[in-house]
């Protein structure tokens, strides 16, 4: 069985084949860095539209790369949400029109579950139970997993996502977006410990987050201490170790909380060095283990999708229902009686 997966929900446009079998035939990844870079974040419309020059391109070269056709897809799995909506209608359109075409099912796969089970594409995948920590652009996520498609909300960000986090405070120490990878090289020229950050809602009991005081706070420390080379990295080195902080005291309390003992970090920042550093080290003091996709699966990837795609082939839960209007007449609209 051999599912083709379409990631269009952000600013990647990525494709992969899983063969339930063989593993992963094919993975092709376009980042559109480059076109957002001079709005210093993501501009919808062109995301969407650059979706829709490369999603059929790369499908094709990763038939190529798998050296298949078309005729050897056995279903068609696309990311139906959440994300840009313009974004998210481009690979849902081409990967239904696909799926119709070549006569197999398509399946809307969710994007975080699609994070949540990259691990799974590793050569030691964890087991259920488990708690994940999600830590994307738009989300940050602590989840107790029991088994695919039974996650229980553990806690979430009541306001910048970390990513979010790392990318505004990023932009305003002057990097270019998108700012979480440059922020953290930036870190490794900085001096530990010269300025401490807060380690926000680690005081109180619960599970949440909120990372946007640490943007506001890194905007204080440069004003007042200048903006300097060496105090923008010894700021981003506060910053970074703040975030990590947060997130392994969270994830220690999230696995007390549940008495579970395996960990699986995934979504962007899980690419990052100093959490899967510090992670690690927090769970073999716990002897636990900690699961993390590859760096490359870690941020928007095709391969992800496929394999979630591939587990939810044989569920009743295929649709999350992406309705939108993309185009829409002015003469269909209903008249409003006078
Ligand atoms: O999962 P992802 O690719 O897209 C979303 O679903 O949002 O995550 C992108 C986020 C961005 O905020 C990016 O700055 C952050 O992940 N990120 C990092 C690193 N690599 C990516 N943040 C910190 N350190 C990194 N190495
Ligand atoms: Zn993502």
């Amino acid at each position: 069985m051999r599912v083709l997966g379409i990631e269009t929900s952000c600013d990647e446009t990525g494709i992969a084949i899983y063969d339930d079998e063989a593993g992963l035939l094919a993975n092709q990844l376009y980042s559109q860095v480059k076109i957002h870079a001079d709005y210093g974040g993501v501009v919808p419309e062109l995301a969407s539209r650059d979706h829709v020059r490369k999603t059929v391109p790369l499908i094709q070269a990763a038939l190529q790369q798998a050296n298949l056709t078309a005729d050897d897809i056995n279903a068609v799995a696309y990311t139906a949400g959440p994300g840009l909506v313009g974004a998210l209608l481009v690979g849902a359109t081409i990967g239904r029109a696909l799926a119709f075409a070549w006569q197999v099912p398509a399946v809307a796969v969710h994007h975080m579950e699609g994070h949540l089970l990259a691990p799974m594409l590793e050569a030691q995948p964890p087991q259920f139970p488990f708690v994940a920590l999600l830590v994307s652009g738009g989300h940050t996520q602590l989840i107790q997993v029991t088994g695919i498609g039974e996650y229980t909300l553990l806690g979430e960000s009541i306001d910048d996502a970390a990513g979010e986090a790392f990318d505004k405070t990023a932009k305003l120490l002057g990097l270019d977006y998108p700012g979480g990878p440059l922020l953290s090289q930036l870190a490794q020229q900085g001096v530990t410990g010269r300025f401490t950050f807060p380690r926000p809602m680690t005081d109180r009991p619960g599970l949440d987050f909120s990372f946007s005081g640490l943007k506001t706070f890194a905007a204080n420390t440069a004003r007042t201490h200048g903006d300097d080379p060496q105090t923008r990295a010894d700021i981003a080195r506060a910053f970074e170790d703040a975030v990590v902080d947060t997130l392994a005291i969270k994830c220690k309390r999230a696995l007390e909380q549940t008495g579970l003992n395996r960990l699986v970090v995934a979504g962007g920042v899980s690419a990052n060095r100093t959490l899967r550093d510090k992670l690690a080290s927090v769970m073999q003091q716990r002897g636990g283990h900690v699961f993390y996709p590859r760096p490359e699966f870690c941020t928007d990837n095709g391969a992800m999708i496929a394999y979630a795609g591939m587990v939810r082939l044989n569920s009743p839960q295929t649709s999350l229902g992406v309705t939108v209007h993309p185009r829409w007449p002015l003469a269909q609209l209903t008249p409003v009686g006078q």
